[in-house]
């Protein structure tokens, strides 16, 4: 089977209701990302942060996957499907993606302030003030804030650079270093961008815009890929 890597940003979600960052509306027009998603924003006002996260895990609770990440399903029918995910929704695996690899953190998780590597899951929608670690520690989300490493960037680049073919859906391709693992695709490897807005990508030849929503633009995507004239069939 043929390796289709699949990296998804805010857009993929954002037909179930879950707001995207820099699009007019979005998050980062309502909240200060300095203030909310900073290790320095933590240390000034963890009370802030935990009520931003809270908000969003009480918010994806209600919300259910679309017809993007279910097509997203239906390929792994065809191909070898690997998903990258900047978002911290669960969307992909409540859709039934079995290949998901979150590398901007997971909103349904929470870390240990002292011992990141100590991540549980969290019941519910919310982390308390006093819940704490195994060994005492306050706990934060599991989510990589701006100016903090992010360790699955390795694995990332070992999967975008065995891709057969590659597709991005709906991020803006703003966010260093997710936005480098274009760099790592295989040349000569076709690429699908599905986006209703413009998306700024250099470097890359094979390149087909899908320009839709990605619930339409994923069902454009399926069509061209199992097509009898595809190349990629069978
Ligand atoms: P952005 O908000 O930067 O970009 C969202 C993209 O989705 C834009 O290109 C929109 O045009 C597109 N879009 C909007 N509606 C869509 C729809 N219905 N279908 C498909 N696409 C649509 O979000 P990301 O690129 O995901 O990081 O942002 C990257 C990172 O920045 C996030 O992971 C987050 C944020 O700060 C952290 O919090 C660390």
């Amino acid at each position: 089977m043929h390796k289709l890597v699949v990296l998804t940003g805010a857009g993929i979600s954002a037909e179930s209701g879950i707001k995207t960052f820099r699009d007019m509306g979005g998050l980062w027009e309502e909240y200060d990302i300095m203030e909310v998603a900073t290790p320095q924003g933590w240390e000034k006002n963890p009370k802030l942060v935990q009520d931003f996260y809270n908000a969003r895990r009480r918010q994806l609770l209600e919300c259910k996957p679309n017809k993007a990440h279910l097509g997203l399903v239906e390929l792994e029918k065809y191909f070898d499907v690997e998903i990258i995910t900047q978002n911290v929704d669960d969307l992909h695996e409540r859709a039934g993606s079995k290949n998901v690899l979150h590398i901007h953190g997971e909103l349904r998780k929470a870390q240990s302030t002292k011992y990141p590597e100590l991540v549980y899951d969290i019941e519910g929608w919310e982390i308390k003030d006093d819940d704490r670690c195994e060994k005492g520690f306050p706990l934060r989300p599991h989510v990589v804030w701006f100016g903090e490493a992010v360790p699955a960037m390795e694995p990332a680049i070992e999967i975008t650079s065995a891709a057969d073919i590659f597709v991005v859906i709906g991020t803006s391709l703003n966010v260093y270093p997710a936005a480098s693992l274009l760099d790592h695709v295989p040349e000569n490897t076709p690429v699908y961008i599905i986006d209703p807005n413009d998306v700024t990508c250099y470097g890359l030849c094979e390149i087909e815009i899908i320009k839709e929503k990605a619930g339409k633009g994923v069902e454009i995507l399926i069509e061209k890929l199992t097509s009898k004239t595809s190349n990629f069939k069978g």
